[in-house]
């Protein structure tokens, strides 16, 4: 496989042969990512391309998506990616998606909802309803539309998987701060939740993955203040334990594609994923022992009705 590097993408060199997922894991699959052009959506588009699928990347970014395609085609020498500048936001961006995606590749029978604004991430009381409705307008709104554009397809195949990249934090605990961002995220794991049940025994498969503290951080612009504190053999930062490199996080998305069926209805944070498929992570330290248990279906719905200890007596 070709080494490519990029002077626009924070990327370093993928494979993935080492994890026991080979070039062919996902032959004859094509996937949707949308946010496919930075971080956590590149590394998804990257390691599914790596295990033989063919990727359509959805994002707003044109520069960062044009240089995906290229970094992508190049890396598995091949015309297997497709950029579609999009907003998933737009009913008519998302139509043209569609329209391309199944004209370049035929079919869609992975979608990756991943697109998010990070700067929609204020606490209520400090923003604007504006930011409110954008950050629902990409979450929930967007991934809707991305659903009804795709979905009926795969039930009419009887195959296909359906993923949102989702946080931990359904609605904000003090540490977070980011009220705004988790209001969105809730609502668009409860479509993707309900979902689940919508299209069970169709042969489509749903779950949400948690890619919880997947990125890759250029130190060189950090603020630093930051930079002091960064300690590079954990990548650790203040306020997250760990960060997992995009191409982990890639890995992690495909192994869960691989064992979508079990995992339908339900959501799983990436270290789960990382774990089960016993990544031989370059620090294993980085990869934090998850205490949360898989939550099945009902436990999930409890769980987002559970808000605190409710009358005293
Ligand atoms: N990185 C983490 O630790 C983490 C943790 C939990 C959840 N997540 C979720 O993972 C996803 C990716 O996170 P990230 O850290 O890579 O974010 P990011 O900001 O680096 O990437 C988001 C991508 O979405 C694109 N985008 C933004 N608005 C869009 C729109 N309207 N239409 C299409 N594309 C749009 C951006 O251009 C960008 O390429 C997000 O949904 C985020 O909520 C990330």
């Amino acid at each position: 496989m070709a080494v490519v590097t990029s002077e626009i993408l924070n990327i370093v060199p993928i494979d993935l042969a080492f994890t026991g997922l080979t070039k062919d894991s996902l032959a004859g699959e094509v996937a949707v990512v949308t946010g496919g052009a930075s971080n956590v959506g590149l590394g998804y588009a990257r390691a599914l391309a790596w295990a033989g699928a063919k990727v359509v990347v959805a994002d707003l970014n044109e520069t960062a998506g044009i240089e995906t395609q290229r970094v992508i085609n190049e890396e598995n020498e091949g015309d297997v990616c497709l950029f579609v500048k999009t907003n998933v936001t737009l009913q008519e961006d998302i139509d043209n998606l569609a329209a391309q995606a199944f004209a370049k590749f035929g079919k869609v029978d992975i979608l990756i909802n991943n697109a998010m604004n990070m700067r929609l991430n204020g606490p209520i009381l400090g923003s604007s309803v504006e930011d409110l409705e954008s950050s629902f307008a990409i979450s929930a709104k967007g991934v809707m539309m991305a659903v009804k554009a795709f979905v009926p397809a795969m039930i009419e195949r009887g195959h296909g998987t359906v993923t949102y990249s989702t946080t931990q934090f359904h609605y904000c605990p003090p540490m977070v701060g980011g009220s705004i961002y988790t209001a969105g995220k809730a609502a668009a794991t409860s479509v993707i939740m309900s979902l689940a049940n919508e299209v069970k025994g169709t042969g489509v498969n749903v779950f949400c993955l948690v890619p919880a503290g997947v990125g890759r951080i250029d130190v060189s612009k950090l603020p630093e203040d930051m930079k002091k504190r960064f300690n590079p053999k954990m990548m650790a930062m203040p306020g997250f334990e760990s960060m997992v490199p995009p191409e982990a996080g890639g890995a992690g998305m495909v192994y869960s594609i691989l064992h979508a069926e079990e995992l339908h209805g339900s959501g799983i944070m990436i270290s789960d994923a990382l774990m089960a498929m016993d990544y031989p992570f370059p620090n294993p330290e980085t990869v934090r022992p998850n205490t949360a248990k898989r939550m099945n279906d009902m436990e999930l719905t409890m769980a987002f009705c559970y808000m605190g200890n409710g009358f005293n007596k």
